[in-house]
Protein backbone atom coordinates (compact mmCIF):
# COMPACT_ATOMS: atom_id res chain seq x y z
CA UNK A 1 0.00 0.00 0.00
CA UNK A 2 1.37 3.16 -0.96
CA UNK A 3 0.46 6.56 0.63
CA UNK A 4 -1.60 8.72 -2.08
CA UNK A 5 0.33 12.05 -1.58
CA UNK A 6 -0.32 13.06 -5.01
CA UNK A 7 -3.79 13.03 -4.59
CA UNK A 8 -3.90 15.88 -1.73
CA UNK A 9 -3.73 18.55 -5.13
CA UNK A 10 -6.75 16.78 -6.49
CA UNK A 11 -8.55 16.44 -3.62
CA UNK A 12 -8.22 20.32 -2.40
CA UNK A 13 -8.85 21.29 -5.09
CA UNK A 14 -11.69 19.39 -5.66
CA UNK A 15 -13.55 20.58 -2.15
CA UNK A 16 -12.44 24.28 -3.31
CA UNK A 17 -15.19 23.49 -5.43
CA UNK A 18 -17.99 23.55 -3.10
CA UNK A 19 -19.46 27.08 -3.35
CA UNK A 20 -20.88 28.85 0.07
CA UNK A 21 -19.18 27.04 2.22
CA UNK A 22 -16.84 28.27 4.67
CA UNK A 23 -12.82 27.61 5.45
CA UNK A 24 -13.68 25.79 8.84
CA UNK A 25 -16.46 23.58 7.50
CA UNK A 26 -14.18 22.62 4.43
CA UNK A 27 -11.32 22.07 6.48
CA UNK A 28 -13.32 19.56 8.96
CA UNK A 29 -14.14 17.77 6.28
CA UNK A 30 -10.65 17.42 4.88
CA UNK A 31 -9.54 16.12 8.04
CA UNK A 32 -12.54 13.04 7.73
CA UNK A 33 -11.08 11.45 4.13
CA UNK A 34 -8.40 10.30 2.67
CA UNK A 35 -7.70 9.34 -0.40
CA UNK A 36 -4.78 6.39 -1.83
CA UNK A 37 -4.76 4.13 -4.27
CA UNK A 38 -4.08 -0.09 -3.96
CA UNK A 39 -1.28 -1.34 -6.08
CA UNK A 40 -2.04 -4.20 -7.85
CA UNK A 41 -1.41 -7.32 -6.12
CA UNK A 42 -0.72 -9.70 -9.47
CA UNK A 43 -0.19 -8.86 -12.86
CA UNK A 44 -3.36 -8.21 -15.32
CA UNK A 45 -3.71 -6.80 -18.48
CA UNK A 46 -3.05 -3.19 -19.40
CA UNK A 47 -6.51 -1.74 -21.40
CA UNK A 48 -4.07 -2.67 -24.78
CA UNK A 49 -3.34 -6.29 -23.59
CA UNK A 50 -7.11 -6.82 -22.84
CA UNK A 51 -8.28 -5.51 -25.90
CA UNK A 52 -5.73 -7.39 -28.25
CA UNK A 53 -6.56 -10.75 -26.28
CA UNK A 54 -10.32 -10.33 -26.50
CA UNK A 55 -10.99 -8.73 -29.92
CA UNK A 56 -8.54 -12.48 -30.90
CA UNK A 57 -11.58 -14.09 -29.85
CA UNK A 58 -14.94 -15.16 -31.01
CA UNK A 59 -17.24 -13.33 -30.31
CA UNK A 60 -14.98 -10.43 -29.44
CA UNK A 61 -14.95 -9.74 -25.87
CA UNK A 62 -14.12 -6.71 -23.58
CA UNK A 63 -13.68 -6.55 -19.46
CA UNK A 64 -16.19 -4.92 -17.83
CA UNK A 65 -14.21 -2.51 -15.65
CA UNK A 66 -13.52 -0.18 -18.96
CA UNK A 67 -16.96 0.98 -18.32
CA UNK A 68 -16.50 3.46 -15.64
CA UNK A 69 -14.28 6.47 -16.78
CA UNK A 70 -16.13 9.86 -15.33
CA UNK A 71 -19.02 9.40 -17.99
CA UNK A 72 -19.22 5.84 -17.40
CA UNK A 73 -20.03 6.32 -13.50
CA UNK A 74 -22.16 9.28 -14.33
CA UNK A 75 -24.54 7.14 -16.79
CA UNK A 76 -24.62 3.85 -14.22
CA UNK A 77 -26.18 6.33 -11.74
CA UNK A 78 -28.76 7.27 -14.08
CA UNK A 79 -29.65 4.09 -15.09
CA UNK A 80 -30.17 3.00 -11.60
CA UNK A 81 -32.89 5.58 -11.61
CA UNK A 82 -34.92 4.38 -14.66
CA UNK A 83 -38.13 2.46 -14.02
CA UNK A 84 -36.69 -1.05 -15.52
CA UNK A 85 -33.85 -1.12 -13.61
CA UNK A 86 -35.21 -2.86 -10.57
CA UNK A 87 -32.42 -3.83 -8.62
CA UNK A 88 -30.72 -0.58 -7.05
CA UNK A 89 -34.16 0.24 -5.46
CA UNK A 90 -35.16 -3.49 -4.60
CA UNK A 91 -31.77 -3.93 -2.93
CA UNK A 92 -32.28 -0.58 -1.20
CA UNK A 93 -35.53 -1.09 0.30
CA UNK A 94 -33.92 -4.49 1.72
CA UNK A 95 -30.71 -2.42 3.51
CA UNK A 96 -33.21 -0.36 4.25
CA UNK A 97 -35.09 -2.73 6.18
CA UNK A 98 -31.93 -5.41 6.78
CA UNK A 99 -29.56 -2.38 7.55
CA UNK A 100 -30.42 -2.54 11.88
CA UNK A 101 -30.08 -6.54 11.70
CA UNK A 102 -27.02 -6.80 9.96
CA UNK A 103 -25.13 -3.98 12.03
CA UNK A 104 -26.33 -5.18 15.95
CA UNK A 105 -24.61 -8.66 14.17
CA UNK A 106 -21.63 -7.46 13.32
CA UNK A 107 -21.11 -4.37 15.10
CA UNK A 108 -18.19 -3.11 12.89
CA UNK A 109 -15.72 -0.54 13.42
CA UNK A 110 -14.64 -0.30 9.82
CA UNK A 111 -16.99 -0.63 6.83
CA UNK A 112 -15.00 -1.83 3.31
CA UNK A 113 -16.87 -1.92 0.16
CA UNK A 114 -15.83 -3.28 -2.94
CA UNK A 115 -16.81 -1.62 -6.58
CA UNK A 116 -18.82 1.21 -4.27
CA UNK A 117 -19.88 3.53 -6.86
CA UNK A 118 -21.76 6.23 -5.20
CA UNK A 119 -22.18 4.58 -2.40
CA UNK A 120 -26.19 5.74 -2.46
CA UNK A 121 -27.03 2.72 -0.61
CA UNK A 122 -24.70 2.27 2.01
CA UNK A 123 -26.21 5.38 3.45
CA UNK A 124 -28.67 2.86 4.95
CA UNK A 125 -25.41 1.12 6.64
CA UNK A 126 -24.61 4.04 7.85
CA UNK A 127 -28.01 5.08 9.43
CA UNK A 128 -28.27 2.14 11.48
CA UNK A 129 -24.79 2.77 13.12
CA UNK A 130 -25.71 6.05 13.91
CA UNK A 131 -28.83 4.45 15.69
CA UNK A 132 -26.82 2.23 17.61
CA UNK A 133 -24.24 4.29 18.60
CA UNK A 134 -21.09 3.10 16.53
CA UNK A 135 -19.14 5.25 14.17
CA UNK A 136 -17.33 2.56 11.63
CA UNK A 137 -14.66 4.63 9.02
CA UNK A 138 -16.02 4.01 5.59
CA UNK A 139 -13.80 2.32 2.83
CA UNK A 140 -15.01 2.55 -0.12
CA UNK A 141 -12.57 1.07 -3.17
CA UNK A 142 -13.62 2.04 -6.56
CA UNK A 143 -11.65 1.98 -10.06
CA UNK A 144 -13.06 5.31 -10.78
CA UNK A 145 -11.55 8.05 -8.79
CA UNK A 146 -14.22 10.17 -9.91
CA UNK A 147 -17.29 8.88 -8.38
CA UNK A 148 -15.19 8.31 -5.46
CA UNK A 149 -14.93 11.67 -4.80
CA UNK A 150 -18.13 12.67 -5.49
CA UNK A 151 -19.13 9.64 -3.18
CA UNK A 152 -16.77 10.95 -0.24
CA UNK A 153 -18.17 14.46 -0.42
CA UNK A 154 -21.55 13.88 -0.06
CA UNK A 155 -20.99 10.87 2.45
CA UNK A 156 -19.05 13.36 4.39
CA UNK A 157 -21.80 15.79 3.80
CA UNK A 158 -24.85 13.34 5.16
CA UNK A 159 -22.71 12.31 8.10
CA UNK A 160 -20.78 14.44 10.27
CA UNK A 161 -18.75 11.48 12.29
CA UNK A 162 -18.21 9.39 9.45
CA UNK A 163 -14.05 9.11 8.12
CA UNK A 164 -13.67 8.24 4.59
CA UNK A 165 -10.45 6.32 3.56
CA UNK A 166 -11.09 5.95 -0.52
CA UNK A 167 -9.63 3.61 -1.89
CA UNK A 168 -8.38 3.71 -5.64
CA UNK A 169 -7.78 0.52 -7.55
CA UNK A 170 -8.94 -2.33 -9.45
CA UNK A 171 -10.21 -5.45 -7.19
CA UNK A 172 -9.48 -7.96 -10.36
CA UNK A 173 -5.47 -7.10 -9.69
CA UNK A 174 -6.03 -8.69 -6.31
CA UNK A 175 -7.07 -7.82 -2.91
CA UNK A 176 -3.57 -8.02 -0.78
CA UNK A 177 -2.89 -4.89 -1.07
CA UNK A 178 -6.14 -3.65 0.48
CA UNK A 179 -5.21 -1.67 3.93
CA UNK A 180 -6.20 -4.00 6.95
CA UNK A 181 -7.50 -2.08 9.60
CA UNK A 182 -7.27 -3.32 13.20
CA UNK A 183 -10.87 -4.25 14.77
CA UNK A 184 -13.88 -5.50 13.29
CA UNK A 185 -14.87 -5.37 9.58
CA UNK A 186 -18.06 -5.86 7.40
CA UNK A 187 -17.25 -6.19 3.98
CA UNK A 188 -19.60 -4.90 1.35
CA UNK A 189 -20.20 -5.87 -2.09
CA UNK A 190 -23.59 -4.71 -3.47
CA UNK A 191 -25.17 -4.07 -6.84
CA UNK A 192 -25.17 -7.50 -8.10
CA UNK A 193 -21.36 -6.66 -9.08
CA UNK A 194 -20.54 -10.41 -8.44
CA UNK A 195 -22.81 -11.32 -11.44
CA UNK A 196 -20.68 -10.04 -13.56
CA UNK A 197 -17.68 -12.20 -12.94
CA UNK A 198 -17.88 -15.40 -14.16
CA UNK A 199 -18.23 -18.59 -11.97
CA UNK A 200 -14.44 -18.76 -11.83
CA UNK A 201 -13.87 -15.87 -11.23
CA UNK A 202 -16.33 -15.44 -8.81
CA UNK A 203 -15.16 -17.77 -6.37
CA UNK A 204 -11.86 -16.96 -7.03
CA UNK A 205 -12.30 -13.27 -5.96
CA UNK A 206 -14.95 -14.29 -2.69
CA UNK A 207 -11.86 -16.96 -1.64
CA UNK A 208 -9.32 -14.07 -2.03
CA UNK A 209 -11.55 -11.81 0.39
CA UNK A 210 -11.91 -15.24 2.88
CA UNK A 211 -8.49 -15.02 2.86
CA UNK A 212 -8.43 -11.51 4.49
CA UNK A 213 -11.05 -11.79 7.04
CA UNK A 214 -10.67 -12.21 10.85
CA UNK A 215 -12.69 -13.86 13.33
CA UNK A 216 -15.64 -11.51 13.79
CA UNK A 217 -15.52 -10.11 10.50
CA UNK A 218 -18.41 -10.37 7.81
CA UNK A 219 -19.41 -10.10 4.53
CA UNK A 220 -22.69 -8.47 2.93
CA UNK A 221 -23.33 -10.04 -0.69
CA UNK A 222 -25.78 -8.27 -3.29
CA UNK A 223 -27.54 -10.16 -5.34
CA UNK A 224 -29.71 -9.98 -8.54
CA UNK A 225 -32.13 -13.35 -8.53
CA UNK A 226 -33.49 -15.06 -11.57
CA UNK A 227 -36.78 -14.22 -12.78
CA UNK A 228 -39.14 -13.74 -15.69
CA UNK A 229 -36.59 -13.01 -18.81
CA UNK A 230 -38.67 -9.85 -20.10
CA UNK A 231 -38.16 -8.40 -17.11
CA UNK A 232 -34.51 -8.78 -17.00
CA UNK A 233 -33.81 -7.77 -20.67
CA UNK A 234 -35.36 -4.39 -19.77
CA UNK A 235 -34.12 -3.65 -16.77
CA UNK A 236 -30.64 -3.98 -18.99
CA UNK A 237 -32.11 -2.01 -21.98
CA UNK A 238 -33.97 0.69 -20.69
CA UNK A 239 -36.35 2.88 -23.30
CA UNK A 240 -34.50 6.13 -22.29
CA UNK A 241 -31.68 4.81 -23.89
CA UNK A 242 -29.16 5.72 -21.12
CA UNK A 243 -28.05 1.39 -20.97
CA UNK A 244 -27.50 1.75 -24.59
CA UNK A 245 -25.23 4.92 -24.44
CA UNK A 246 -23.52 3.33 -21.19
CA UNK A 247 -22.30 0.48 -23.43
CA UNK A 248 -21.44 2.33 -26.35
CA UNK A 249 -19.57 4.42 -24.27
CA UNK A 250 -16.48 1.46 -23.58
CA UNK A 251 -15.62 2.64 -27.06
CA UNK A 252 -14.88 6.19 -26.43
CA UNK A 253 -12.47 4.83 -23.52
CA UNK A 254 -11.07 2.92 -26.02
CA UNK A 255 -10.42 5.15 -28.80
CA UNK A 256 -9.18 8.00 -26.10
CA UNK A 257 -6.82 5.08 -24.73
CA UNK A 258 -5.68 3.30 -27.75
CA UNK A 259 -6.02 5.96 -30.41
CA UNK A 260 -8.43 4.38 -32.17
CA UNK A 261 -11.48 5.38 -34.32
CA UNK A 262 -14.47 3.28 -32.83
CA UNK A 263 -17.94 5.31 -34.05
CA UNK A 264 -19.97 4.16 -31.37
CA UNK A 265 -22.98 4.80 -33.23
CA UNK A 266 -22.08 2.46 -35.86
CA UNK A 267 -23.00 -0.29 -33.04
CA UNK A 268 -26.33 -1.30 -31.48
CA UNK A 269 -26.61 -2.25 -28.22
CA UNK A 270 -28.14 -5.71 -27.00
CA UNK A 271 -29.04 -7.62 -23.92
CA UNK A 272 -30.25 -10.70 -24.18
CA UNK A 273 -31.01 -13.14 -21.54
CA UNK A 274 -28.89 -16.59 -21.47
CA UNK A 275 -31.23 -18.94 -19.78
CA UNK A 276 -28.81 -22.20 -19.48
CA UNK A 277 -26.29 -19.48 -18.17
CA UNK A 278 -28.96 -18.16 -16.16
CA UNK A 279 -27.39 -14.62 -17.36
CA UNK A 280 -27.35 -11.50 -19.08
CA UNK A 281 -25.32 -10.84 -21.97
CA UNK A 282 -24.70 -6.96 -23.12
CA UNK A 283 -23.52 -6.87 -26.44
CA UNK A 284 -22.33 -4.05 -29.14
CA UNK A 285 -23.61 -5.63 -33.07
CA UNK A 286 -21.95 -3.65 -35.77
CA UNK A 287 -24.95 -2.20 -37.56
CA UNK A 288 -22.89 -2.70 -40.79
CA UNK A 289 -19.58 -3.83 -41.81
CA UNK A 290 -16.76 -1.42 -40.88
CA UNK A 291 -12.84 -1.20 -40.09
CA UNK A 292 -11.87 0.48 -37.01
CA UNK A 293 -7.96 1.14 -36.74
CA UNK A 294 -6.88 0.97 -33.05
CA UNK A 295 -3.36 3.53 -33.92
CA UNK A 296 -1.71 3.10 -30.57
CA UNK A 297 -1.88 -1.13 -31.29
CA UNK A 298 -0.87 -0.17 -35.37
CA UNK A 299 -3.58 -2.59 -35.46
CA UNK A 300 -6.90 -2.55 -37.74
CA UNK A 301 -9.93 -4.32 -36.90
CA UNK A 302 -13.03 -5.66 -39.32
CA UNK A 303 -16.46 -5.68 -37.90
CA UNK A 304 -19.13 -7.94 -40.48
CA UNK A 305 -22.61 -6.30 -40.19
CA UNK A 306 -23.98 -8.45 -37.18
CA UNK A 307 -20.86 -9.11 -35.36
CA UNK A 308 -21.07 -8.63 -31.87
CA UNK A 309 -18.83 -7.80 -28.95
CA UNK A 310 -19.54 -9.35 -25.56
CA UNK A 311 -19.30 -6.06 -23.09
CA UNK A 312 -20.24 -8.01 -19.87
CA UNK A 313 -22.38 -10.47 -18.55
CA UNK A 314 -24.41 -10.58 -15.24
CA UNK A 315 -25.35 -13.71 -13.60
CA UNK A 316 -28.33 -14.24 -11.69
CA UNK A 317 -28.96 -16.14 -8.61
CA UNK A 318 -30.89 -18.78 -7.43
CA UNK A 319 -31.23 -18.67 -3.46
CA UNK A 320 -29.05 -22.48 -3.81
CA UNK A 321 -26.88 -21.11 -6.49
CA UNK A 322 -26.03 -18.15 -4.30
CA UNK A 323 -25.51 -19.44 -1.33
CA UNK A 324 -23.42 -22.32 -3.05
CA UNK A 325 -21.02 -19.98 -4.46
CA UNK A 326 -20.25 -18.56 -1.18
CA UNK A 327 -19.83 -21.95 0.10
CA UNK A 328 -17.21 -22.50 -2.46
CA UNK A 329 -15.39 -20.27 -1.40
CA UNK A 330 -15.68 -21.24 2.27
CA UNK A 331 -17.96 -18.29 3.84
CA UNK A 332 -20.74 -19.70 5.58
CA UNK A 333 -23.51 -17.81 5.24
CA UNK A 334 -25.45 -16.75 8.65
CA UNK A 335 -28.52 -14.37 7.10
CA UNK A 336 -30.40 -14.64 3.85
CA UNK A 337 -32.72 -11.70 3.52
CA UNK A 338 -34.93 -11.32 0.41
CA UNK A 339 -37.63 -9.18 -0.86
CA UNK A 340 -41.22 -10.98 -1.17
CA UNK A 341 -40.86 -10.81 -5.09
CA UNK A 342 -37.59 -12.82 -4.36
CA UNK A 343 -36.75 -9.97 -6.80
CA UNK A 344 -33.00 -9.19 -5.10
CA UNK A 345 -31.04 -11.27 -2.39
CA UNK A 346 -28.84 -9.78 0.45
CA UNK A 347 -26.34 -12.51 2.26
CA UNK A 348 -24.61 -11.88 5.77
CA UNK A 349 -22.03 -14.88 5.63
CA UNK A 350 -18.74 -15.10 8.16
CA UNK A 351 -15.47 -17.13 7.27
CA UNK A 352 -16.10 -21.20 7.76
N1 LIG B 1 -22.06 -0.76 -5.72
C1 LIG B 1 -22.72 0.24 -6.57
C2 LIG B 1 -22.11 0.30 -7.98
C3 LIG B 1 -22.31 -0.94 -8.84
S1 LIG B 1 -21.68 -0.74 -10.49
C4 LIG B 1 -24.18 -0.07 -6.66
O1 LIG B 1 -24.59 -1.10 -6.12
O2 LIG B 1 -24.93 0.70 -7.23
C5 LIG B 1 -20.10 -1.50 -10.33
C6 LIG B 1 -19.07 -0.63 -9.61
O3 LIG B 1 -17.88 -1.38 -9.49
C7 LIG B 1 -18.70 0.65 -10.36
O4 LIG B 1 -18.65 1.72 -9.44
C8 LIG B 1 -17.35 0.36 -10.96
O5 LIG B 1 -16.54 1.52 -11.09
C9 LIG B 1 -16.77 -0.63 -9.96
N2 LIG B 1 -15.84 -1.58 -10.57
C10 LIG B 1 -16.05 -2.33 -11.68
N3 LIG B 1 -15.00 -3.12 -11.93
C11 LIG B 1 -14.10 -2.88 -10.94
C12 LIG B 1 -12.81 -3.40 -10.63
N4 LIG B 1 -12.24 -4.32 -11.42
N5 LIG B 1 -12.17 -2.93 -9.54
C13 LIG B 1 -12.75 -1.99 -8.74
N6 LIG B 1 -13.97 -1.47 -8.97
C14 LIG B 1 -14.64 -1.90 -10.06
N1 LIG C 1 -23.58 -4.59 -11.51
C1 LIG C 1 -24.57 -4.09 -12.44
C2 LIG C 1 -25.46 -5.23 -12.89
O1 LIG C 1 -24.98 -6.27 -13.29
C3 LIG C 1 -23.90 -3.43 -13.59
C4 LIG C 1 -24.83 -2.98 -14.67
C5 LIG C 1 -26.11 -2.65 -14.57
C6 LIG C 1 -24.54 -2.78 -15.98
N2 LIG C 1 -26.63 -2.24 -15.76
C7 LIG C 1 -25.69 -2.33 -16.62
C8 LIG C 1 -23.42 -2.94 -16.67
C9 LIG C 1 -25.71 -2.05 -17.95
C10 LIG C 1 -23.44 -2.66 -18.00
C11 LIG C 1 -24.60 -2.22 -18.62
O2 LIG C 1 -26.66 -5.10 -12.86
Amino acid sequence: MVAYEEKTLLKERFFMNIPLEGASVRSRKLERFKCQAVPAARVVPTLAEDVLQGFARRPRVLPPKYFYDALGSELFDQICDTPEYYPTRTEARLLDQSAHSIICQVKPEHIIELGSGTSRKTAHLFEACEANGLEPSYWPFDVCEEVLHAAAEALLEAHPWLSVQALIGDYSAGLAHLPQPAGRRLFVFLGGTIGNLTPEESIAFLSELRGLMREGDAFLLGADRTKAPRLLQAAYDDASGLTAEFNRNVLNVINRALRGDFNPHAFDHLALYNEALQRIEMYLVARHDQEVHLMALERRYGFLHGERILTEISRKFTAESLTAELRAARLNPIRHYQTEDQYFSLVLAQPS
